[in-house]
């Protein structure tokens, strides 16, 4: 009787460790320790068996048999729930899967990497110049003297009296040829910065690509071959281009490419402001004193340089009518260019 009281209150004591162990208070080596080991409470009631008379072993053998069993059966099947519902129970494998969405190309990108492949055919590479830079290469070397009224059109974000985000990526033509001997057929692609308040048609940061060829006899036709061609590749065969002149104080004679872009619309009317025309580049024959700078001798070489403002053109291509969706990182918007 005192034999069947002892398993009795291991029964209880188990069923009350059992419990622990669900609710995770105590951990199953302990609880497998108490009861199951070598010297664990079943093994101490097994050692009490020779003590027995010959008929109460038999039934205190089997009830210890039934007892152990039991335990050990409780104990493997948590440990397998366990094991099983790291997968099961953290997982829904009914679930469909989760989806990963892919990016776009940047329209500006897209715009920088087609008038990129335009030129190379022709020979030209692409080289990328600082976006911090000294006023000397920003200005300076370009022509452009303190107090020069054209400074005036390029509001300049200046980091001390010298340093400045660059305004333009003119910049990148001195640097180059500071580097390297004519013959030169470059462009340079890249960021610009200036203060400018922030609307539907400017923002302070835009990009710009700049060109430049440098050789013995390079004349203004091959700079209007080269650009006619450019803009037959990028807007079709039949587009219609005038030049118009201009002023820029690192070239000489300067001009304005325009496009003919039509007035089908009432946008039309208003981005060519009724004309039809819209301007879509700055350029013009390398000004002596920018060779002078980069020490060329001017008697020997001439060269003409271009610039183009790519987001006009990226606005143009894609009739996007706000500036400001190009930078604001809206997905939905930037994955609908191609
Ligand atoms: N740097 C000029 C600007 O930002 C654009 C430009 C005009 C570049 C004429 C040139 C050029 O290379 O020849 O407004």
């Amino acid at each position: 009787m005192l034999l069947s009281k002892k398993i009795n209150d291991i029964k209880n004591n188990f069923e009350f460790d059992y419990k622990l162990l669900k609710e995770n208070k105590i951990n199953k080596s302990d609880i497998e320790n108490k009861y199951l080991s070598r010297k664990g409470l079943i093994n101490s009631l097994y050692s009490l068996l020779p003590t027995l008379s010959n008929t109460d072993k038999p039934e205190f053998g089997k009830k210890l048999n039934i007892l152990k069993n039991s335990i050990t059966n409780k104990i493997v099947s948590f440990i397998e729930k366990e094991n099983s519902s790291d997968i099961d129970d953290v997982i829904d494998l009914t679930l469909p899967g989760k989806k990963f969405t892919k990016g776009s190309i940047h329209p500006i990108t897209i715009i920088i990497n087609d008038i990129k492949s335009i030129f190379s055919k022709i020979g030209f590479s692409s080289i990328y110049g600082p976006e911090v830079d000294t006023d000397y290469y920003n200005f300076e070397a370009l022509n452009i003297p303190e107090y020069h009224p054209a400074r005036d059109m390029q509001d300049t974000f200046y980091i001390n009296d010298n340093v400045l985000l660059r305004t333009h990526t003119s910049s990148s033509q001195i640097h180059h040829m500071k580097n390297n001997k004519p013959p030169i057929r470059i462009i340079s692609p890249g960021k610009v910065y200036r203060n400018e308040d922030i609307s539907v048609r400017s923002y302070c940061l835009f990009h710009q690509i700049e060109g430049l060829f440098v050789d013995q006899g390079v004349s203004f036709a091959d700079l209007k071959g080269t650009l006619e061609y450019f803009a037959k590749e990028f807007f079709g065969n039949d587009v219609r281009t005038r030049f118009r002149p201009s002023y820029f104080p690192f070239t000489e004679p300067s001009a304005e490419m325009d496009v003919y872009w039509g007035l089908k619309t009432d946008s039309d009317y208003k981005i060519t402001k009724g004309t039809g025309w819209l301007e879509i580049l700055g350029c013009g024959m390398v000004n002596p004193k920018v060779f002078d700078c980069v020490g060329y001798n001017s008697k020997n070489i001439s060269g003409y340089a271009f610039g183009l403002g790519i987001e006009r053109i990226a606005m143009l291509k894609y009739g996007i009518d706000d500036i400001r969706l190009l930078y604001n990182g809206d997905i939905d918007f930037l994955r609908q260019f191609k």
